[in-house]
């Protein structure tokens, strides 16, 4: 691994497409004050997941996994007036964090941070009649994966984008037998993906300053 040219590859494209502005890197510096865990999305993987959004025409966005509001940040942008984007966070304190960046973004009236735990907050969200999302960004805990593709199917149309993040793990996907329950729910994860006939789907591998991981791209054909 080179990590170091990957690094200042990875830099000079989010430099190059202007991927952080103000209001994510503001968002970034609070995340650090507030000693929050470094795994937002990178800036040049923003500037991806918003061109994905904009790809899909997306009004309604769902997320599972908020942190500081970084990745909801990149996608709310996305959206035409009216859409809203609905992301889910099990952490009182990241939950602060992130109304507060999404606030400094101008993105308040957009965002809904549903505190709770993810597979509490989803039947919820259907019992209110919420979707169909027409883009899923799954990014929470890893060893549920299996269970958020689930809930995404139930939550999309046909068309909904599902897009989940780290499922490659630096090469660790490839370990077989392993007693990592977040390693299996990412393996479990991908298989279903590639095996369930309401999904076209691939992985798509990415180097960068997160190191080695990818991102899953799912398009539902029926759910
Ligand atoms: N998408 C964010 C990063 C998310 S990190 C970004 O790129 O900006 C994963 C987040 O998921 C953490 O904040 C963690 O607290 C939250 N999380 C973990 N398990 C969860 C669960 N079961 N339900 C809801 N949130 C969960
Ligand atoms: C971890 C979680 C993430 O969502 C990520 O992008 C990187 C690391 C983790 O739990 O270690
Ligand atoms: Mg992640």
């Amino acid at each position: 691994m080179d990590q170091e040219l990957f690094t200042s590859v990875d830099t000079y494209i989010a430099t190059l497409f202007m991927a952080e502005d103000d209001a994510l890197k503001s968002a970034r510096l609070a995340l650090e004050s507030a000693n929050m865990p470094s795994i937002s999305i990178s800036p040049s993987q923003s500037q991806f997941l918003y061109l994905l959004a904009l790809l899909c025409r997306a009004q309604q966005i769902l997320e599972i996994g908020t942190l500081g509001g970084y990745s909801a940040i990149a996608m709310a942008r996305a959206i035409p007036p009216g859409g809203r984007l609905v992301t889910i966070e099990c952490s009182t304190k990241h939950a602060e964090v992130a109304r507060a960046n999404l606030a400094f973004a101008g993105l308040e009236s957009v965002v809904e941070v549903r505190e709770g735990s993810a597979l509490d907050v989803l039947p919820q969200l259907e019992a209110e009649g919420a979707g169909p999302f027409d883009m899923v960004f799954i990014d929470a805990d890893k060893a549920a994966y299996p269970a958020y593709l689930e809930w995404s199917l139930r939550l999309a149309r046909p068309g909904t984008l599902i897009v989940a993040d780290n499922v490659v793990r630096h090469g660790a996907v490839l370990e077989a037998d392993s007693n990592d329950p977040d390693l299996r729910g990412i393996q479990q994860f991908n298989a279903a993906l590639a095996t369930d006939p309401r999904l076209v789907a691939t992985i798509l591998p990415t180097v960068g300053v997160k190191g080695y991981d990818g991102f899953a791209l799912g398009i539902v054909k029926q759910c």
